[in-house]
């Protein structure tokens, strides 16, 4: 079919809208005899049957393999370096107590953001040892609880905390592990990096102070520097990037090294992934052999021992490993000039995916309960909410006979869909359902309307006042 001039230019049309485009969906992703899509040996139909749409779907055998993969990569290529590795899951792209569990089991540390993230990983029985807690403005109470159980990791974001991680170590009887972020001018969004001298950001501190600021970590008793922390961005395709802001920060690591021990570097996250057929991330191998060779190149031009090194991924492991589904409600052509659009809206949308709208993301979709020969129809995939940006998929084509009541499925949703859902319209959030060999089992129920009117507390006042009345009314009847 020829290309609609109303799809952007890099959506060409499939030679077949049925066929699931390499790399973009979890590795058990299949259609099976009856056309219908198949996620860890459940179909699509079985699932909207049995849970309801819209729907998270995780493949929990891809999860687990892409953590252990990404792990065994970096282990290989730091070993051949001479190092050792300490990668962290970024629990900001998706964390429920199951998921963490999937990554203490492939090796992995948990990243946490807030005391929120910290409560549901302690929650899974993550070893605390294990935790790294970030964020530019944890509350006293957040870095009270993690010095109190014990986390392995502080990163220090700002001057102020030094004396507030130092206090709370001090209170607890504890010596803790901190790292300091800094900026190290880098940064990246897919192919292209930006390098400044100064970053006009809210993370981290400024390069040039790092030196100061790691004398007054050092003077502190209950306070042991680690090393450096920085993260240059997410969803980067390149090692450029990444090499560019290692090469600044072994400079700083090198000058810090005259005053003591630095034992370790850590270079962030921020592997991309593929949400449409032209995204072309680099495989994890070559990202882990890029980034050891420069680390390796770094430290040898500056005649230092290599530190250990940390990461801290989280789009990369869960984004594939997920899709959502949904069923379609109403379809709509859209003439403009002498082409046509077809909306077809879904019954989600921003609150179970405000990527699109938040960054302006795109995605693909899929028909998912059967085949069809039609001929592919561009499609903007629509949500239901009340603002005409609430838009899931701005393009991509579907056989022309989509229809209601059929279902779709949209794939790389696994990372920043679930964790940055909202009630807008007080729709419920979905449940996250993992699939395995056949199995599928709810790991983060959805919403119902009684969750939605739970915390309103003029009709949590109606309900106790309804029930003092009946309570006064049973007195009343019973004398
Ligand atoms: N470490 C730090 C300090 C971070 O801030 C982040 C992401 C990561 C690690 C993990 O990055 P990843 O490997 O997942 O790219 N909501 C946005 C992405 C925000 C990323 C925030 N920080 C999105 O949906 O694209």
């Amino acid at each position: 079919m020829a290309h609609n001039p109303l799809a952007p230019e890099w959506l060409s049309p499939p030679a077949d809208a049925n066929v699931l485009t390499d790399g973009l969906w979890p590795a058990s992703a299949h259609r099976s005899d009856d056309g219908a899509i198949t996620i860890g040996g459940v179909s699509a139909p079985d699932l909207a049957a049995r849970f309801g749409t819209p729907l998270y779907v995780v493949d929990e055998t891809d999860a687990r393999t892409r953590a252990v993969e990404l792990r065994r990569a970096f282990d290989t290529e730091f070993a051949r370096i001479g190092t050792t590795v300490k990668v962290y899951y970024a629990a900001k792209a998706f964390l429920s107590t199951e998921v963490a569990r999937w990554m203490v089991d492939a090796e992995l540390n948990i990243d946490v953001c807030s005391g929120g993230e910290l409560a549901v990983a302690l929650a899974a029985g993550v070893a605390p040892g294990r935790i790294g807690f970030h964020g530019n403005n944890k509350s006293v109470a957040e870095i009270d609880q993690a010095t109190r159980v014990g986390v392995g990791t502080i990163i220090i974001d700002s001057p102020i905390e030094i004396d507030r991680v130092a206090a709370a170590a001090l209170r607890h009887g504890i010596v803790q592990n901190v790292r300091l972020r800094v900026n190290s001018g880098v940064h990246a969004h897919t192919h292209e990096f930006l390098a400044t001298s100064h970053e006009d950001q809210k993370f981290g501190v400024v390069f040039e102070d790092a030196p100061a600021l790691v004398t007054a970590i050092r003077a502190q008793p209950s306070l042991n520097f680690l090393g450096l922390h920085c993260h240059i961005g997410s969803q980067i395709f390149g090692v450029d990037g990444f090499a560019e802001s290692a090469s600044r920060l072994l400079s700083l690591h090198a000058e810090l090294l005259t005053d003591g021990p630095v034992p370790e570097l850590n270079l962030g996250g921020g592997f991309g992934i593929a949400y449409t057929s032209t995204d072309d991330p680099s495989p994890i191998t070559d990202l882990a052999a890029g980034l050891a060779d420069i680390v390796a190149a770094e430290c040898a031009r500056r005649s230092i021992p290599v530190p250990v090194i940390a990461i801290e991924p989280g789009r990369v492991i869960i984004g594939p490993a997920g899709v959502t589904l949904y069923e379609v409600g109403t379809i709509k052509p859209v003439r403009i000039g002498d082409n046509t659009r077809l909306y077809v809206s879904v019954d989600g949308g921003m609150s179970d995916n405000a990527r699109p709208a938040l960054y302006g993301a795109e995605f693909s979709v899929r028909l998912a309960d059967r085949v069809t020969d039609a001929d592919a129809a561009l499609v903007r995939i629509a949500g239901k909410h009340c603002e005409s940006g609430d838009i899931v998929v701005d393009a991509d084509y579907l056989p022309g006979d989509v229809a209601p009541g059929d279902l779709v499925m949209v794939p790389a949703t696994g990372a920043y869909c679930w964790s940055l859902a909202s009630n807008y319209n007080y729709l419920g959030r979905p449940a996250v359902v993992a699939v395995f060999d056949g199995e599928a089992r709810v790991i983060v129920r959805g919403e119902t309307i009684d969750d939605l009117l739970a915390r309103d507390t003029g009709i949590a006042e109606t309900a106790h006042e309804a029930t003092t009345r009946s309570d006064n009314e049973m007195k009343e009847s019973t004398r």
